[in-house]
């Protein structure tokens, strides 16, 4: 007597096997199709300006609502772009010139403050307040399309 209804005939269990391999591979290529847009939403890349050979980033204008700050990672280092009106984009580095320490943005306020020792910026950088030295660096920005393009100076 057999028992033709067992579900562990070699049969079966190669055709579970194949079964899982290909749902892994689907729901891997799933995966990544969600993973790969949100890190580059989240890191963006840094490419190279043609014919110059600096290294710039695009950040999406929707990114940087008028009024507020975006925080991005650039040639390595922090960089906040501020928008503070519809035809105005600037870009700069948040690390105050005093001790090294990143500024926040105030939006309220409409300036950066240095959390350490207290030091004020303006949104072009300029010291208002406080001991920081030196302006913050800016960077070199430009609109393209619907894009603010950091590049490296
Ligand atoms: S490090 Fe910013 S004020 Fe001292």
């Amino acid at each position: 007597m057999t028992n033709e209804t067992s579900a562990a005939t070699p049969n079966n269990t190669r055709r579970g096997f194949f079964l899982t391999l290909l749902l892994s591979f689907f729901g891997s290529v799933s995966a990544l199709g969600f993973a790969y847009p949100l890190g580059m939403y989240l890191w963006p890349r840094e490419r190279r300006v043609k014919g110059t050979g600096a290294r710039s980033m695009k950040i999406p204008l929707s990114d940087v609502p008028i009024g507020e700050a975006r925080f991005v990672r650039f040639l390595g280092k922090p960089a906040v772009v501020v928008r503070p009106n519809e035809q105005q984009t600037i870009a700069l580095s948040p690390v105050c010139t005093h001790l090294g320490c990143v500024v926040k943005w105030k939006e309220k306020e409409k300036e950066f403050l240095c959390p350490c020792h207290g030091g004020r910026f303006d949104v072009k950088g300029a010291v208002l307040g406080g001991p920081p030295p030196s302006p913050l660096p800016i960077f070199t920005t430009s609109l393209e399309a619907d894009y603010v393009v950091i590049k490296e100076v």
